[in-house]
C-alpha cells in the first residue's frame, strides 16, 4: 500500500483519515499543487512553491511551506518512485478542522496538510504522434482561477464532457476567448507565433506553460502572450495543451474539425522533444 503524508506523519494510505469538519471537505476551503519528479528529482519545485505561497497569501491561510520540498522528496522515496521516469506529488492544504461557518475559523486553527505520490505514465510515442482531440466548453469558473483552489467543480464537469465526447481535452472558452484546458494550459501556433493567454486571473499560471515558453524562445521561435479568440484557434496551424500531468499534448481535431492539416505539427513535436530532454538534465 502507498504511503501518504498527513499533518507531519507518513502513514499507510488506509490509515490516513481526516475529520468530517475539515473545511476542505465542507467548503472547498483550500488549495493544492501537483509537482513532477523525474527519476526522483523534483522539477521546478521553486516555481511550484512560489505559486503555492501566492495561493496561501491570497486566501490568508497561515502555513509555512518551508518543509514541503523535503517532504516531497521523502514521499517519493517512501513509495519507491525514485526510479520512475516520471512521478507526481499531489499536495493539498486546507484551512483546517472547525465547526462549519462561512467565515474563517478561530485563529490558531491548524491547516490540514495532505500529500501523496504516484507514478505518471507517458503515452507511447506512436500514440502521441497520432495526436488527440478536444472539444470546447463554456468556462463557468470563478474569477480567480490563478489560485489553485481545490474547488474544481466546473473543471470536473468540463473534463467529464470531454470524456463523454470520447476526446482527451476540454478547452474552456469565455466571451469568445479560448483560455485554457480543464487541467492544462493552451498554446496555439498562429502565423508561426507560439501564442498563449497572458498570466492573468483568468488562467492558472502553469509551470509547464512557463517552461514551454522558455523552450520555444530557446529554439528561436517567436512567443507571444495574448488572449486568443476561439475563431483564431479554429484557424491555427497547431494547438497543444501543457501541464504537469499533460506535458505537451497536441490537438489534431477540435470540435470534430481538423486543426491545421489535421496532423501533429512540427512545433509541438520539437517542443515535446525539448521538454523531455530538459527533464533529463
Ligand atoms: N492541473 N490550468 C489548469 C486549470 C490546471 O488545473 C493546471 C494543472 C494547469 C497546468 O499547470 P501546471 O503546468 O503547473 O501543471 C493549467 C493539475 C496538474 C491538476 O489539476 O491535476
Amino acid at each position: 500500500m502507498s504511503t501518504v503524508y498527513l499533518n507531519g506523519r507518513y502513514l499507510p494510505k488506509d490509515g490516513a483519515t481526516i475529520s468530517v469538519e475539515d473545511r476542505g471537505f465542507l467548503l472547498s476551503d483550500g488549495i493544492y499543487e501537483v509537482t513532477p519528479a523525474y527519476r526522483g528529482r523534483l522539477f521546478r519545485m521553486e516555481h511550484h512553491m512560489r505559486r503555492l505561497q501566492h495561493g496561501l497569501d491570497t486566501l490568508r491561510i497561515e502555513f509555512d511551506p518551508a518543509a514541503m520540498p523535503e517532504m516531497h522528496t521523502r514521499l517519493i522515496a517512501e513509495n519507491a518512485l525514485d526510479t520512475e521516469e516520471v512521478a507526481i506529488v499531489y499536495l493539498q492544504i486546507t484551512r483546517g478542522v472547525a465547526p462549519r461557518t462561512h467565515h474563517f475559523p478561530p485563529a490558531g486553527t491548524q491547516p490540514t496538510v495532505y500529500a501523496f505520490a504516484q507514478a505518471f505514465h507517458r503515452p507511447e510515442m506512436a500514440r502521441w504522434e497520432q495526436g488527440y482531440e478536444a472539444i470546447t466548453v463554456p468556462d463557468e469558473r470563478w474569477a480567480r482561477v490563478d489560485i489553485k483552489s481545490i474547488g474544481l467543480l466546473p473543471n470536473v464537469l468540463a473534463q467529464q464532457a470531454a470524456v463523454e465526447a470520447g476526446v482527451a481535452d476540454a478547452l474552456l472558452v469565455r466571451e469568445d476567448v479560448a483560455l485554457e484546458g480543464s487541467h492544462n494550459n493552451l498554446f496555439a501556433v498562429l502565423d508561426g507565433v507560439v501564442t498563449t493567454h497572458p498570466a492573468t486571473q483568468r488562467i492558472l499560471h502553469g509551470i509547464a506553460r512557463e517552461y514551454v515558453m522558455e523552450l520555444a524562445g530557446a529554439q528561436g521561435l517567436p512567443v507571444e502572450e495574448r488572449p486568443i479568440l476561439l475563431e483564431e484557434i479554429r484557424g491555427a496551424e497547431e494547438i497543444f495543451f501543457t501541464g504537469t500531468t499533460t506535458e505537451i499534448r497536441p490537438t489534431v481535431r477540435l470540435d470534430g474539425e481538423p486543426v491545421g492539416e489535421g496532423k501533429v505539427g512540427p512545433v509541438a513535436k520539437a517542443l515535446y522533444e525539448a521538454f523531455k530532454e530538459g527533464t533529463r538534465a
